[in-house]
């Protein structure tokens, strides 16, 4: 009985310092309710992040379509709440794909190399000459912008939070994320990219992803995937 009671408080303790984003923030407004333009996680439950950056599941890591597509004019400051508190150090970054002619944001699967980064992070060094990241222990993810010449039309909207406190071994690092449909208005004539596929952008042992916290300068840190577009 004891054993049982510690597994549960160890398995209570595990899901506490873990996370989702189930609800988007565009603008102050957030969605209705989780889950609504935002993709159902298959951790909405565990709340475990995926450890394989070259899975399927590295994509939106989604078990349904939301009912939603929310609006999000181009130029929004956009953020994500978390279920619990990002406690775990690494970068937050954004991703778009835009929806094929054709296909809905309701459906399309974001398949092909269609994602482009518009959002990274990078640490600086604290007070305490620690390691310290944009929205670290935040409830929320960190603010980006969605650059005002993103062409209108409907796109997944991915959110991500790489958790690297154990990424010094191969697939040790815990990757949070989320995709949203959302319908960008009042968008203008860029070209958005690099793009990139996903799976395919993340290898696992890319320098941003196996890499020992304690051992590098704040600077010399490189986020994985593909350069951010600005616009
Ligand atoms: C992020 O954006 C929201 C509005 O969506 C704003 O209330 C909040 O102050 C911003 N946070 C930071 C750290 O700038
Ligand atoms: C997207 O926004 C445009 C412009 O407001 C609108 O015409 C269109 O119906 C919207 N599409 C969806 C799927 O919400």
């Amino acid at each position: 009985m004891m054993k049982f009671v510690a597994s549960l408080v160890l398995a209570a303790a595990a899901a506490r310092a873990h996370y989702t984003f189930p609800r988007l923030v565009v603008n102050g407004q957030a969605e209705e309710k989780d889950w609504y333009d935002t993709r159902m996680t298959k951790n909405a439950q565990s709340k475990m992040g995926v450890t394989d950056p070259t899975s399927s599941d590295i994509r939106c890591y989604s078990s349904q379509k939301a009912q939603a597509v929310a609006t999000v004019p181009a130029g929004s400051v956009i953020h994500y709440v978390s279920t619990q508190q990002v406690n775990h150090p690494g970068p937050t970054q954004y991703y778009l794909a835009k929806v094929p002619e054709g296909a809905s944001a309701a459906t399309w699967d974001g398949a092909g190399a269609v994602w482009f980064k518009f959002h990274t992070t990078m640490p600086s060094v604290n007070a305490q000459k620690q390691m310290s990241w944009p929205g670290q222990n935040e409830y929320v993810t960190v603010n980006a912008t969605i650059p005002p010449s993103t062409p209108s039309g409907q796109y997944l909207l991915r959110v991500e939070q790489i958790a690297l406190h154990l990424a010094q071994t191969p697939n040790g690092a815990q990757f949070y994320l989320s995709c949203s449909q959302v319908n960008i208005t009042n968008g203008g004539n860029g070209t958005p990219g690099p793009l990139v596929a996903l799976p395919g952008a993340y290898k696992t042992n890319d320098p941003g992803i196996l890499v020992n916290l304690g051992a590098i300068q704040a600077d010399a840190y490189i986020p994985p995937g593909p350069a951010v577009w600005t616009g």
